[in-house]
């Protein structure tokens, strides 16, 4: 079957990145095949979990490249080399520009964990989502899958996955039930429905 080719774009543990190769073989996730994973961290453990998989790796260190409109070209080659469809953004800590957006409308998804509109934005990332959620005493949080436009966290949403906070949560505590209970699950679900669109609409 013809499938939707994905990249996924990773900056450390790479858990969402396994939930997508998971959903590959489990065939939850029918209409797109990860191709590709690039990190911006050298050290990134989801590199690791590409290898296992047999998922082609790239590393794009904007430090090494010096600027910022030569990393982006730099992922913009590796993404039409690999003929990519559709880019996903699964713990990637860079924030991309409007010159890199606008060159892939509505096929760049990224999750987020956070109920959209809250807790998001720059500088709401990884654990910092968390301690906010509970700094601010919210009882629910949950993630978010949305795709991105040149505004932090601000484009069309797709799916939101509600969970539950508890009084003795602590960030990291919240961080790991967000993750079972809504990311692994929604991007895995957003990613075959952008992919599934993609197929159809190419006909
Ligand atoms: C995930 O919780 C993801 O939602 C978050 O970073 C973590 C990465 O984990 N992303 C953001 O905060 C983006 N603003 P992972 O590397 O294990 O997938």
């Amino acid at each position: 079957m013809n499938k939707a080719r994905i990249a996924v774009l990773v900056s450390g543990g790479g858990t969402n990145l396994q939930a997508l190769i998971d959903a590959e073989k489990a065939e939850k996730l029918v209409s797109g095949k990860v191709e590709l994973v690039i990190s911006n961290k050298a050290d990134a453990f989801a590199l690791e979990r590409a290898k296992s998989a047999g998922i082609k790796t790239e590393t794009v260190i904007k430090k090494q490249l010096g600027s910022t409109e030569a990393f982006e070209a730099k992922l913009m080659s590796l993404i039409s080399e690999n003929n990519i469809d559709v880019i996903v953004l699964a713990g990637f800590m860079s924030i991309l520009s409007e010159n890199f957006t606008k060159a892939y409308p509505k096929r760049i998804i990224n999750v987020h964990p956070s109920l959209i509109p809250s807790f998001c934005g720059k500088g709401f990332y990884g654990l910092n989502v968390h301690k906010a959620a509970l700094d601010y005493g919210v009882k629910v949080t949950g993630a978010t899958v949305h795709f991105v436009n040149e505004i932090t966290d601000g484009g069309e949403i797709i799916m939101q996955k509600a969970v539950s906070v508890r009084d003795n949560d602590t960030p990291e505590t919240l961080q790991k039930r967000v993750m079972r209970l809504a990311e692994w699950k929604i991007l895995p679900e957003a990613a075959e429905q952008v992919c599934a669109r993609i197929l159809k609409e190419r006909g």
